[in-house]
């Protein structure tokens, strides 16, 4: 579509209301590596991971999960980040993400009722409401409804983590609001019945996402990065919808927040890796950018759309407006950027156009999506340990693996949030 490499729209600077310069329009998205020491802390594993990408060109790079409450990871191998957690590992993380020259920012989140039974801490929630997946919800705990003073506690929390953050050495962080993780948990009707200020109208049910916003925004300086990951909608009857996506962003433009990235799903429907329960978008790629289109038409941040990019074109097109609405301002990538590090300086010199990322096509969704999770991990187990990433790996030794890494990492958290416990 672009011919010289240099009318590239991915290769222009962009400006975040900030003033916060991004040198290119390509973020790395976040991707979970369970790859925490064991004191939950980033080590050289994730040093060796971020500075790769760094190194490949990449304007943004947007961590995978890390939690703000030792008690509640998304994964046993999950990086922590709160006020009794040691700064120097999050110093030296951030200088290896910054060493190529672009943004590092640290996605931060908690789970609520999105984690396993397995880690042995119970799990909190808007409302006593389980997850439901055909076949796995016996491995989620029930949770229990938050209390109003616990929920001002989750709102300091995410407010102390961004504060260590730009401490660190990180140029940002992202709000996760999406997922179905905790914050996506307040915002859909169906895993929120509160009947308080925190459930209800939509008001109510983004009330968690605004304070956090606010009391982060607070918390860190104006030239520090305030981004929130939302969903597009949940796929899902009854759920978060596009028209309640709308509405926060209009509300979020007044807080204000630099980046919006677009998403969906959760863990009972996995739309973010393109197989939503209710079958409303294909597995196509860029399969959220109508959505980010409509959405960026009502946003005065910068919109960045994430899930499907495996092409060059296809990136340049999502940047592009279509049918008189406006295109996005960053392209998030995430499984293509494990499958090769080096793609955003690749594309640039227009060598490699796409990365061919084998599909997996098993009926049962939930168990799809977990597979080629696993099988993206293991790229990034490769890469961590300096090795190159492997085009070919079976989807059910790679699920089999992770979950075997995953029964050992729990063992070893037990033990870590056994002896913190007084
Ligand atoms: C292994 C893996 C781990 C992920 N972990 C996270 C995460 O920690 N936080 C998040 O917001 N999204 C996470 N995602 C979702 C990605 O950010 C992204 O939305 C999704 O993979 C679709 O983009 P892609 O098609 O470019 O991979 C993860 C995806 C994969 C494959």
């Amino acid at each position: 579509m672009f011919d010289a490499q240099t009318a590239s729209p991915i290769f222009e600077p962009l400006t975040l209301p900030n003033g916060a310069v991004l040198p290119n329009r390509l973020a790395k998205a976040a991707m979970e590596e369970n790859m925490a020491d064991g004191q939950q802390l980033p080590g050289e594993a994730l040093r060796r991971l971020y500075a790769a990408w760094s190194k490949g060109g990449v304007g943004l790079i947007i961590s995978g999960n890390v939690m703000i409450d030792p008690t509640a990871l998304t994964g046993p191998g999950g990086v922590v980040l709160d006020a009794s957690q040691p700064l120097a590992p999050f110093k030296a993380w951030a200088s290896a993400a910054r060493s190529g020259g672009g943004h590092a920012w640290l996605q931060l989140s908690h789970p609520g009722r999105q984690v396993m039974k397995a880690m042995g801490q119970g799990a909190v929630a808007p409302s006593a409401i389980g997850v439901q997946i055909e076949g796995a919800s016996h491995l989620f705990p029930t949770p229990r409804a938050l209390e109003p003073a616990e929920i001002a506690a989750i709102i300091e929390r995410f407010a102390t983590a961004a504060g260590l953050a730009e401490q660190a050495g990180f140029t940002g962080v992202e709000i996760h609001a999406a997922h179905g993780y905790l914050i996506s948990q307040f915002l859909s009707p169906l895993s929120n019945r509160r009947t308080d200020d925190w459930g209800g109208s939509l008001e109510n049910r983004a009330r968690l996402l605004l304070e956090v916003v606010k009391a982060v925004r607070a918390r860190v300086s104006p030239g520090f990065c305030v981004g929130v990951k939302l969903n597009s909608a949940d796929f899902q009857k009854g759920g978060f919808a596009l028209e309640d996506a709308a509405q926060v962003v209009r509300w979020l433009n007044d807080l204000p927040v630099d980046l919006v990235e677009l998403s969906g799903g959760s863990y009972e429907s996995p739309a973010m890796t393109g197989a939503p329960q209710d079958g409303a978008i294909n597995p196509r790629e860029a399969y959220f950018i109508d959505f980010a289109r409509e959405i960026a038409e009502v946003a005065t941040m910068s919109i960045m759309v994430t899930g499907g990019v495996r092409r060059r074109d296809i990136a340049e097109q999502a940047l592009q407006p279509k049918d008189g609405r406006p295109g996005v301002a960053v392209v998030g990538v995430a499984a293509a950027l494990a499958f090769d590090p080096d793609l955003p300086i690749k594309w640039r010199d227009g060598q490699k156009l796409e990365v061919a990322i084998p599909p997996v096509t098993w009926k049962k969704k939930a168990f799809a999506s977990l597979a080629s999770m696993a099988v993206v991990k293991v790229q990034l187990n490769r890469i961590s340990e300096g090795r190159r990433p492997k085009q070919r790996v079976s989807p059910l030794f790679a699920l089999i693996g992770s979950q075997l890494a995953t029964a050992r990492l729990t063992r070893r958290y037990k033990a870590w949030i056994a002896r913190r416990e007084p």
